[in-house]
């Protein structure tokens, strides 16, 4: 059977990775996906750079639209970031019919709905593993491990420019910008480092797990986000001395009347597992009333790590695409029947 065939829309660093691993490891996803899956056309406005990284092995261009309307392509892949343009392609690829593959968390905890609706209605399958906890498979967790279970809470460090923050800052006594601009030449950190820091993209990754947790909709505007900025050296010290860490938690939880969202810098008792992640990993802990607690660990940003996860579900589509459609599982996109009226409730 011929290789499907994929478009990237953007190749920096996640983009990058992407075509990395598929090159590296063709013949095992070949194996696994049942055949090829091929990067034919890649997409940025500085198409030196792009030739640099993929050669003569897929068609350049600074054009979006020229991958989105060639038939040829069947799966699109977004790592271009943000809401504006990013809303405009992945709703524009849909339309034509092609399956989305997004790293982009800002975009889904906001425009998520529309864009699983415009999926459903199309057939068409969006999947977005590496926009949560970078290289951990929690989304999969979540929907397919975990299926079983009632989801009481979720906890963790999603965010790991913060978290490579606060462990640099605790180890070596440095300053906050410095740090910050190390995490940003690691590739760690979002175009604008101000998501990352003051708690918006954990907020984001929050929100989409909550989703699929519970089933309620996609609300990023009804979190309580906090971040880092107003940590001060002392403050870290000072925890230390009491025997504890300070940790950037996103928190989401069950309770009687409706759904917790919050996100802040959080005392962390030093003998917990999660207080001891440093550096950009990221740790996950969900409860569940069948499972009890379960803790997912990996790293959570980073070029590699995340297009483990943007080429696990290029195999998953490449999968269900290829599968006699009456035997498809279309778990890749939300249920919009399966979401619930469950407030989120105000902090
Ligand atoms: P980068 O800035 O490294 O890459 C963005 C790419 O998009 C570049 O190749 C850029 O090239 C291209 N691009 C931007 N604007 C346009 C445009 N108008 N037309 C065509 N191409 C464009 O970002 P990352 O790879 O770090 O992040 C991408 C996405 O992945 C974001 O949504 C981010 O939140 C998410 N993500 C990132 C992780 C990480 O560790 N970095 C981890 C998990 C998710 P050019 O400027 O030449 O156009
Ligand atoms: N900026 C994000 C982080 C990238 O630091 O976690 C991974 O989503």
């Amino acid at each position: 059977m011929n290789a499907i065939k994929v478009g990237l829309l953007g190749i920096g660093t996640v983009g990058s990775g992407t075509f990395h691993v598929l090159q590296r490891n063709q013949a095992e996803i070949r194996g696994r996906a049942g055949r090829g899956i091929e990067v034919s056309m890649v997409c940025r406005r500085d198409v030196a750079a792009a030739r640099a990284v993929v050669g003569d092995a897929a068609v350049v261009t600074a054009d979006p639209y020229a991958i989105i309307n060639n038939p040829e392509i069947d799966i699109v892949v977004e790592t271009i970031g943000g809401c504006g343009l990013a809303r405009e392609l992945v709703l524009a690829a849909i339309a034509q019919g092609k399956h989305v593959v997004t790293a982009n968390k800002a975009l889904l905890a906001v425009h998520g709905t529309e864009i699983f609706e415009a999926a459903r209605a199309k057939g068409v399958m969006v999947a977005f593993e590496a926009a949560v906890a970078g290289g951990i498979p929690i989304i999969k967790a979540l929907r397919e491990g975990l299926t079983a279970n009632r989801i009481e809470w979720i906890a963790g460090i999603i965010n790991g420019t913060t978290n490579f923050i606060l462990s640099e800052m605790k180890a070596k006594g440095l300053d906050f910008d410095v740090v910050l601009k190390e995490a940003q030449r690691l590739g760690y950190a979002e175009a604008d480092p101000t998501f990352d820091i003051e708690g918006v993209d954990a907020a984001h990754k929050l929100t989409l797990m909550s989703a699929i947790a519970f089933g309620v909709p996609v609300q990023f505007d009804k979190a309580y986000v906090e971040g880092i900025t107003q940590l001060q050296a002392a403050d870290i010290r000072y925890a230390e001395q009491l025997g504890y860490r300070i940790k950037l938690l996103g928190h989401t939880r069950r309770r009687e009347n409706g759904i917790e969202l919050r996100v802040h810098p959080t005392l962390v008792p030093a003998n917990r597992l999660i207080a001891n992640v440093e550096g950009a990993m990221n740790a996950v802990l969900v409860q569940g009333d069948a499972v009890g607690t379960t803790l997912y660990y990996g790293k959570g940003a980073g070029a590699e790590p995340t297009a483990s996860a943007v080429v696990a579900d290029l195999v998953d589509i490449t999968r269900l695409a290829t599968a006699d459609p009456d035997h498809r599982v279309p778990h890749l996109a939300f249920q919009p029947d399966a979401i619930s009226n469950t407030p989120i409730l105000p902090m």
